[in-house]
């Protein structure tokens, strides 16, 4: 049983179900907590994938401890009933832990996609750090996404037979959506209209929802972004999250101003279009920041630690916390340095191939023999 909620994990897990679905030695479920309700239908329906349990669980501006309570009782019951020989989770949400504790609480085997990824500070991404730690003291199969992330793991005495490295099924996702966009450009046609409004712009996308961010650094992250949009050269395109403590202070900050669109959040087809038409990437995202190195797009990431080094380390993307006189130097000079852009904006991709999800299909379908 594979278990997920939110737009992200959403994302990532499509391909694995997908490759799970191919071999006839397993039985495939797919329960969705809908931790996120629109913005994982978006992704459902897109990849093409029926729930077979969907606990509906989220609600308007949920609190940690209310979705986390909702998440246990609501998954427990589930797992008593379907009995699943394996759940699957992915990534790091509350989501994420939940199902591994409801799982470990009946002594089902739970594997990880995507494990490994660590920070080493459990406030930044919080509480994503400790969502992930939880899940590994669990898990009995951990598909680490890099060679650094089985390390992590290592390092935290995971039993090393415990750990494949597979590529993050990110890079799955956004090969296949690529292709099908490249094939059929109508499937993009969400953001079209905004492309048309800024054409001859240099086009910023902006994504920002993190927890840790919300009040002083959400504040700090509109001020840069009003600041870059002064600019007559650039538009900003901002496919805003949902969640009211991003919304509301991301509208009144930037909201009705002319070379800003703040916009509903896209489809994955929309944003992987994003992503291509982009000159530069301001986020706070983890799967953006692996994304963006494909497009040979740089991305300053607006957050003081990232779990995703390698980015960093291949010269692609650079940490700039949420100062915005930072945030709003280091887009200046890849503005206007044309050989700082040409610096970071090499296509590479440190996290995977794009074969992720059938090596995963393959290790559990060997691990159930
Ligand atoms: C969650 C995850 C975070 C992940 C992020 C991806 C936790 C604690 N956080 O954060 O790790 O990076 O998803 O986006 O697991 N909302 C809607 N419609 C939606 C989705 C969200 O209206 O489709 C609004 C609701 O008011 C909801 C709020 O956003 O209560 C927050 O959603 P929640 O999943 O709790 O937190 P995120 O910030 O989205
Ligand atoms: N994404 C999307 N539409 C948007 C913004 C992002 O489909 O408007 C995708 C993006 O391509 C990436 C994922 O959502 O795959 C990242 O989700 P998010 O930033 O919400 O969560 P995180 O990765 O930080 O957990």
């Amino acid at each position: 049983m594979t278990v997920f909620g939110t737009r992200p994990e959403a994302i990532k897990m499509v391909p694995v179900v997908h490759a799970l679905r191919t071999r006839e030695d397993l039985d495939v479920s797919v329960c969705v907590t809908a931790q996120h309700r629109d913005m994982l239908d978006q992704v459902l329906a897109i990849g093409g994938i029926t729930p077979d349990i969907d606990l509906d669980l989220m609600r308007d501006g949920q609190s940690l401890d209310e979705l986390g309570s909702r998440l246990l009782s609501g998954l427990g019951p589930v797992f008593d009933e379907e009995k699943p020989d394996r759940v699957l989770v992915h990534g790091d949400t509350l989501t994420t832990m939940m199902a591994s504790l409801a799982a470990y609480f009946r002594k089902i085997p739970v594997g990880h996609v995507e494990a490994g990824l660590r920070s080493g500070d459990i406030h930044h991404p919080w509480p994503e750090e400790v969502n992930r730690r939880v899940t590994a003291c669990i898990a009995d199969l951990n598909f680490a996404p890099t060679q650094r992330a089985a390390d992590a793991l290592r390092a935290e005495n995971v039993a090393p037979s415990s750990i494949h490295v597979t590529g993050n099924t990110v890079i799955d996702a956004l090969f296949a959506t690529r292709a099908k966009v490249a094939d059929d450009p109508t499937l993009a046609a969400s953001l079209d209209p905004v492309l048309k409004r800024f054409a001859g712009k240099r086009i910023i996308a902006v994504t920002s929802h993190r927890r840790e961010n919300f009040g002083d650094g959400m504040a700090a992250i509109a001020d840069a972004v009003a600041r870059i949009a002064e600019r007559e050269d650039v538009a900003i395109i901002f496919p805003v999250h949902p969640n009211p403590q991003v919304r509301g202070p991301m509208e009144s900050a930037l909201g009705g101003h002319d070379r800003i669109a703040l916009i509903d959040p896209l489809d994955y087809p929309g944003f992987v279009a994003l992503l291509d038409a982009s000159h530069i990437v301001l986020t706070d995202s983890g799967g953006v920041q692996e994304e963006a190195p494909s497009f040979g797009k740089p991305v300053l990431v607006m957050r003081e630690t990232t779990e995703r080094p390698e980015g960093i380390e291949a010269g692609t993307a650079l940490l700039v916390g949420t100062d915005a006189e930072r945030i709003i130097s280091e887009t200046f000079r890849l503005l206007d340095d044309e050989d700082a852009y040409a610096a970071m904006s090499r296509a590479h991709n440190p996290f995977g191939d794009g074969h992720a999800a059938s090596r995963i299909s393959e290790i559990i379908a060997n691990a159930h023999r």
